[in-house]
């Protein structure tokens, strides 16, 4: 192979294996982002991002089960899983586990079943700042949950809370352990509840809470068959990505 067929055909290697994530600091304060891979190659990161602040992160063109969460009110001297009020890891400021919960989820699998990328906000985990994803392709939909749901998150499911007492989360039905038998659970779809049949959106507590403020948000467990909880974009589009915290 001449070397500049070699070049052209390392180039378009590279072009078929990476995407991109710009991940934005629009919260008025400094969050800690974390990015953690689930299945398969891609990045396992974390950084300090100062309010207004963007960064690039590459990840592989069919990442898979990767994930996206802001952390609040971080101090890396104190243990791992103390060290953020939200979103806290194992592996202090360069995440190697996911997030301790609640915490806001931007969610992906990209190049999935016909190349189509999938991906959506997740509150499953409870929420714990305020995340947009914004595809760089028009034709696919934004998915969001923009709005700050822990002053107005139910008294059952606040928190937790800055040195202030300020509420800076809010828990899920299933995290709150509000029926107390997190084994079988409708509000955590467990146990005898652990199909789309045996638990609709309507056993789940608090439900339409997170629904109502985050409509294009995963609101439970199997909130697919609401039609605006997982969001497709299709091959054509080898859409890149922006992960807006405080949208
Ligand atoms: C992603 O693609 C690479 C290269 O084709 C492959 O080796 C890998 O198994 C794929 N990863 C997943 C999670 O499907």
């Amino acid at each position: 192979m001449k070397f500049s067929t070699l070049l052209v055909s390392l180039a378009i290697a590279a072009g078929a294996t990476a995407r991109r994530l710009t991940v934005h600091n629009a919260c008025p304060f400094t969050i800690w982002p974390a990015v953690y891979t689930g299945s398969g190659s891609g990045p396992k990161t974390g950084w300090e991002a100062p309010a207004w602040s963007s960064k690039v992160i590459d990840v592989p063109d069919n990442w898979t089960a990767g994930r996206i969460w802001g952390r609040r009110n971080c101090d890396f001297s104190k243990p791992e899983t103390q060290s953020c009020a939200i979103g806290a890891c194992i592996g202090g400021l360069q995440c190697t586990h996911p997030g301790i919960p609640p915490v806001t989820l931007a969610e992906f699998s990209l190049r999935q079943a016909d190349g189509k990328d999938f991906y959506d906000v997740s509150l499953v985990d409870g929420y714990g700042l305020p995340v947009r994803i914004s595809p760089s392709a028009s034709a696919c939909h934004v998915a969001e949950c923009a709005v700050d749901l822990g002053p107005i998150c139910p008294a059952a499911l606040k928190g937790p809370f800055d040195s202030k007492g300020f509420p800076l989360g809010c828990k899920s039905a299933c995290l709150a352990n509000l029926d107390g038998n997190p084994a079988n659970s409708p509000n955590c779809c467990s146990g005898h509840y652990n199909t789309p049949q045996t638990c609709p959106s309507s056993g789940v507590q608090y439900y339409s809470f997170f629904k109502k403020n985050c409509p294009n948000s995963y609101a439970y467990a199997y909130d697919e068959s609401s039609g605006t909880a997982l969001w497709a974009c299709g091959r054509e589009h080898n859409s890149n990505y922006a992960i807006t915290f405080c949208p």
